[in-house]
């Protein structure tokens, strides 16, 4: 799979583990930025990987800034996206199997890189379970 990764200077913490997690997992990787702690705009960084995933340029996207809550917001404002901030492998299950999420969101400030790795691997493995939960998909794109 083909996975569009970005982070403002805060989320640039959980930058090295995303891209290698990616790496291990065997994925091509488009790197939106940002590249050094030095501070920038999340909604940027956000913004960009949103219409890589949206022109269908990858399949997924992961963004992360301090909470993860700035540049999820940011993503979500990208018609066709639907972001989700998981900070447990739960959610990040959930958000695949019944929201089909296509951007994963995390806070570099609120878990550490060994739990981001986790998350990262369960969005990806996690299949969207369709049926009842594409029709309610279907109301979010309306
Ligand atoms: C940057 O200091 C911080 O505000 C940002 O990374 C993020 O947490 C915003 O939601």
């Amino acid at each position: 799979m083909k996975v569009a990764v970005g982070c403002d200077h805060a989320g640039f913490m959980l930058k090295k583990d995303v891209l290698e997690v990616l790496q291990e997992l065997g994925h091509e990787i488009v790197d939106c930025g940002t590249w050094s702690d030095k501070s920038v705009d999340y909604p940027d960084f956000g913004r960009a990987v949103a219409e890589q995933v949206v022109k269908e340029q990858v399949d997924f996207g992961i963004v992360m800034c301090g909470t993860g809550i700035g540049i999820s917001i940011a993503a979500n404002k990208v018609p066709g996206i639907r972001a989700a901030l998981c900070h447990d492998t739960f959610s990040a299950r959930m958000s695949r199997a019944h929201n089909n999420a296509n951007v994963l969101a995390m806070g570099s400030r609120v878990i550490g890189p060994g739990l981001a790795r986790d998350i990262i691997r369960t969005f990806l493995t996690t299949e969207f379970d369709g049926g009842r939960h594409a029709l309610r998909v279907a109301k979010l794109e309306q």
